[in-house]
């Protein structure tokens, strides 16, 4: 078979992660896809030390990786809903197929992208976009593809697991853990997204919208963050035998489907209670197989680049054969919210 091209705009935290794992790995990821997969266009704004260009062709201007008409696969990891969302919208008008790690943008702009892609028949891929490294979208398309989805709870903001594991275990400042969280990758440009609860909000969008079949809708999440738990809060729930863990939790009423994010206490024996650091956890519990969890990074360079290369081989394995887009089904939003006991 013919080689695919990759094209990736972007080279911050996650684009060098995807760009040298790619390159790290090539020979086993070629094996596994059946076929060569290579880069051969990076679109950048600034050089970066740490990927090796050589024999790569690197444009300034992104959109000059969406024209190349070599490209195949264009993967966007530019972050922002902006220029991404153009970018991926002109990817597919070129009739490229897409893969994003870009959670914002496929929360608030999915239902038009997906629409876009069905017409002009290609595939659009965000695996990458929910909990960093966990395969959680494939496990809730594919693997519970059986089941009717009762509830899913998890941790799905890596920096804001951080910083409330760094309270409770060595009593550190708020402040002084979200720094470091920056300086380690993990935080969004914005990190107002990681303590406010927005970023899990768009994770829980996609969670939702892929469980339940309905269109996605971040708007009807109710959003709380983690900026308003203090020191004190954290003792006072670890004396009560609790930890205070930041939950994005859906689930079908008889209303429809709820969705919300907040800070939960959770009984320290539980699972979810004991995940820690930048680690995510999700929780599914479908009619058929009943409770199962998903357990990883969510976030990091490599970590990403894991679940994006995941993506990249799965559209490379269908290149000029089929298209695939999320399809809705028959459920709807709840107009208001439930008290979720946990
Ligand atoms: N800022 C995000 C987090 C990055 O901390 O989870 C991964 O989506």
């Amino acid at each position: 078979m013919k080689p695919v091209n990759v094209g990736i705009c972007g080279l911050g935290t996650v684009g060098s992660g995807t760009f040298n794992v790619l390159n790290r790995n090539n020979a086993t990821i070629d094996r596994r896809t059946g076929r060569e997969v290579r880069i051969t266009h990076v679109g950048a704004r600034r050089d970066h030390p740490d990927c090796d260009l050589s024999g790569v062709r690197v444009s300034r201007d992104i959109f000059d990786v969406v024209r190349d008409p070599d490209v195949h696969i264009v993967v966007e990891l530019i972050g922002g809903t902006d220029t991404a969302l153009e970018l991926v919208l002109a990817a597919i008008a070129e009739g490229k197929h897409v893969v994003t790690a870009n959670k914002a943008l496929i929360a608030q702009h999915g239902n038009e992208i997906f629409k876009a892609a069905e017409d002009k028949g290609v595939t659009v891929a965000f695996e990458a976009s929910v909990a960093g490294g966990i395969p959680i979208i494939k496990a809730l398309r594919e693997g519970l593809v059986a089941n009717e989805i009762d509830w899913l709870a998890g941790i799905i903001n890596g920096t804001g697991n951080f910083i409330l594991t760094e309270m409770q275990q060595k009593g550190r400042l708020f402040d002084d853990v979200l720094k470091e969280a920056q300086e380690l990758g993990y935080a969004e440009a914005d990190p107002t997204f990681d303590v406010e609860g927005i970023d899990a909000a768009h994770k829980l969008t996609i969670l939702a919208s892929i469980a339940y079949g309905v269109p996605l809708q971040f708007e009807s999440v109710y959003t709380e963050g983690i900026s308003l738990v203090t020191p004190e809060d954290v003792r006072y729930a670890e004396e009560l035998g609790y930890r205070i863990k930041h939950l994005g939790i859906a689930r079908r009423g008889t209303e429809g489907v709820e969705m919300r994010v907040h800070p939960t206490l959770v009984p320290e024996s539980r699972l979810l209670a004991n995940v820690n650091g930048v680690l995510n956890a999700v929780l599914v519990h479908g009619d058929a197989v009943g409770s199962t969890l998903y357990y990883g990074p969510g976030a990091g360079a490599e970590a990403t680049a894991s679940s994006v290369i995941a993506d990249i081989v799965d559209v490379a394995r269908e290149v000029d054969s089929r298209h695939a887009v999320p399809h809705l089904g028959n459920h709807t939003w709840a107009e208001g919210l439930d008290v979720v006991p946990m």
